[in-house]
Parts: structure tokens; C-alpha cells; sequence
């Protein structure tokens, strides 16, 4: 199959960790016999610095040719210092996100039973977690008009707004997703105070009843915020709007113990993005010390959701878990392993290669 992918590496960490993801792109490009045309952009700080607009048009171009997104990080310390500053890295994604109508993200996390001792909670509240967030990502308060400050200065304000569609079409996905899953949607909300939560659960109440097979649970995002430590194994699929699943997928993805290790997508209608979680890390940017699993395992996540190539994204998948097995890991996971991002890189493109020549090797003796 051919396909074209836009790669935006952006910031920091984000050009090493996804040269690591294409590598194995590479890899599974050979394997499988798939051609990947890379139309490389730039967004966020790097876009900045070169056109002065953090989500160039040229950018913008780019994705809407291609057939799917591949994005590493954005944010550079200088900007963050400067809260004055008029243009941030920042805005180029929120404005990707928008314009590209990316309104479903979808954050999954899930334990690891080599690394569960890294995770700051207790082994047996991280065995078995698995769960996936869905969170609105183009509507409430980061984007709700009007927004500013009064005209002395001296206040501020921020709109959250939503729209019953608005709410429909990303809840549709965090339902059929349970579908074949587990069974069961979290909402998390603010409907003891907010009216837009209040339409939250009223419109995910009525579109329940589309899917009987799925037990609907409701819970308030500060009981969310606690069950998530106390308890984590008992969600499945949590849906929930923009900032509170900003603020709760920060927080769930400490519970496996490496942001490093969570890929991530944001679906539009006709175009999505894959990305990994964490961010543009400058503390280590260039040092080889960044761990590229989530970046590789945001390309799996790509090639299911937007190429359907279920097959290759298993090959990944089980890579990774082959590179965790026999402790190829980088220091976040391991202190002392003395691995390093492209010895993983390398480490995750090798064992795609043994792993579809075993598969071949099979399918041909049955
Ligand atoms: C995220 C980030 C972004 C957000 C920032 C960088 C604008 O925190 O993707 O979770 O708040 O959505
Ligand atoms: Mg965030």
C-alpha cells in the first residue's frame, strides 16, 4: 500500500524521538512491502524561528495532502519564561487541532509487567491497568469566545462553551471503543456546577441508550482526579471535555510510570495526528537520553487508525514489548541500562524484522 505521511518533529526532543519512529516506519515499510512518502513541515517554536508563524500555511498544506500525521513535540523554554510573549509554540497546535478539526483525543494507557516498579503507585493498584481517555480536544474553555482581559488590565475571563454536536461525535467514538473493550464509558464531568457539564451528561445519557451493551458511569472530576490513583484498574473508557482531560491524562500517565512510554491520536473526521504525549523536554533535548517508545508506539497507533495495517501495528507493538523484556531501555525506565534513544531505536526496528520474518517463515509451513 502507499501511503503519504506528513512527519512535523518539532521541538526539543521531538526530531530524535521520531527519527527513532522511522526507523521502524522503515522497517515495517520493508517487511510488509508498503510504500510511506514523509513530506517533513515545521510547526511550533522551530516554525517560529523560521516564518514567524507557529502553524505555517505551508504546514497547513502539507497535512491536508497527506493521508495521516505524524507529530513529535512543541514548546521551548525560552517562550515559557516570557508570559508576555505574542506568539507561543503552543498556539501552532491548538491552531493545527482546530483547523484540522483533530476533535478526538485519544490517550490510552496500559502497565507494562516488566516495569510495573517504576510507577510511583504500589504494584498492585498498577497491575492490569488499562483504560483509555477520550478527550474533547477542539471546543470548551480553550477555545470558547469571548476571551481576554477588560479594558484596564485588571480582569480576565475565559469561556467554556459546547454544543450538543459537539459532544455527540466524540462520544460516539469513546462508545464504540468500549465496544470492544470493556464494556464501560466513565464520564467525567463538573455537573454539580457547571451548566456545560450539565449538557455533558444529558447528552451522553440520551445517546446511551444507543448502546445497550455499554454500562455508562458518571463521575465529578475532582472524585476522577482521586479514583484515578486510588483505583485505577476499574476505568475502561473515560470520556470527558478539553481541560478536564488535559489535566486527567497528565495525571494517569505517571500511573504506568514513564510519560515516555504513552502514545496518543487526535481524530478528526477526514484527518488524524499522532503524537506522543510527553513534551518537548529540553532539559535533555540532543543528549540521546529520550525514551522514543511513545513516539514508536504513536506510529502503531497511526498505521491501525488511519492505514487500517492492524497486522504492522501488532509487529510494534510487540517489539516494544521485546525491548522491555530484555531491558533495552533508556534511562527513565532504567537508571542503569546504559541504553540510549537510538540504541532503542535500533533495538525496536530489529525486532520488527524478526518478528514479521518469523510470521512469514509461519504462515508459509501452514
Ligand atoms: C496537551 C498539552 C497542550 C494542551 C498544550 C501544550 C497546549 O498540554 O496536549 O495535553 O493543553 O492541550
Ligand atoms: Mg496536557
Amino acid at each position: 500500500m502507499k501511503s503519504t505521511i506528513a512527519v512535523l518533529e518539532g521541538d526539543g526532543i521531538g526530531p530524535e524521538v521520531i527519527q527513532q519512529a522511522l526507523k521502524s516506519l522503515r522497517a515495517i515499510e520493508e517487511c510488509f512491502g508498503h510504500q510511506f512518502q514523509l513530506n517533513h513541515g515545521l510547526i511550533g517554536a522551530a516554525a517560529i524561528d523560521a516564518t514567524g508563524d507557529p502553524f505555517p500555511e505551508e504546514t497547513k498544506n502539507l497535512c491536508l495532502k497527506a493521508d495521516t500525521i505524524l507529530f513529535g513535540a512543541i514548546g521551548d523554554p525560552k517562550y515559557d519564561k516570557d508570559p508576555s510573549a505574542k506568539v507561543r509554540p503552543e498556539q501552532g497546535l491548538l491552531a493545527m487541532r482546530k483547523q484540522l478539526g483533530l476533535f478526538a483525543n485519544v490517550r490510552p494507557v496500559k502497565s507494562y509487567k516488566k516495569l510495573l516498579h517504576i510507577s510511583p503507585l504500589k504494584e498492585d493498584r498498577v497491575k492490569g491497568v488499562d483504560f483509555v481517555v477520550f478527550r474533547e480536544l477542539t471546543g470548551g474553555i480553550y477555545f470558547g469566545e469571548p476571551r481576554g482581559r477588560s479594558e484596564d488590565g485588571s480582569k480576565a475571563f475565559d469561556t467554556c462553551q459546547y454544543s450538543i454536536e459537539e459532544i455527540v461525535r466524540i462520544a460516539k467514538l469513546a462508545f464504540e471503543a468500549a465496544g470492544s473493550r470493556n464494556k464501560k464509558v466513565t464520564l467525567v464531568d463538573k455537573a454539580n456546577v457547571l451548566a456545560t457539564s450539565r449538557l455533558w451528561r444529558e447528552t451522553v445519557n440520551q445517546l446511551a441508550q444507543n448502546f445497550p451493551d455499554i454500562t455508562l458511569d458518571h463521575m465529578f472530576v475532582d472524585n476522577a482526579a482521586m479514583q484515578l490513583i486510588q483505583n485505577p484498574g476499574q476505568f475502561d473508557v473515560i470520556l470527558t471535555e478539553n481541560m478536564f482531560g488535559d489535566i486527567i491524562t497528565d495525571e494517569a500517565s505517571v500511573i504506568t510510570g514513564s510519560l515516555g512510554m504513552l502514545p496518543s491520536a487526535s481524530l478528526g473526521a477526514e484527518l488524524s495526528l499522532f503524537e506522543p504525549i510527553h513534551g518537548s523536554y529540553p532539559e535533555v533535548t540532543g543528549m540521546n537520553k529520550a525514551n522514543p517508545m511513545a513516539a514508536i508506539l504513536s506510529m502503531a497507533m497511526m498505521l491501525e487508525y488511519s492505514l487500517s495495517m492492524t497486522e504492522e501495528a501488532a509487529c510494534i507493538e510487540e517489539a516494544v514489548e521485546r525491548c522491555i523484556s530484555e531491558g533495552i531501555l533508556t534511562e527513565d525506565l532504567s537508571p542503569d541500562s546504559g541504553y540510549g534513544t537510538s540504541e532503542v531505536g535500533d533495538s525496536v526496528a530489529r525486532f520488527i524484522q524478526t518478528t514479521a520474518h518469523a510470521n512469514t517463515k509461519k504462515s508459509l509451513k501452514h
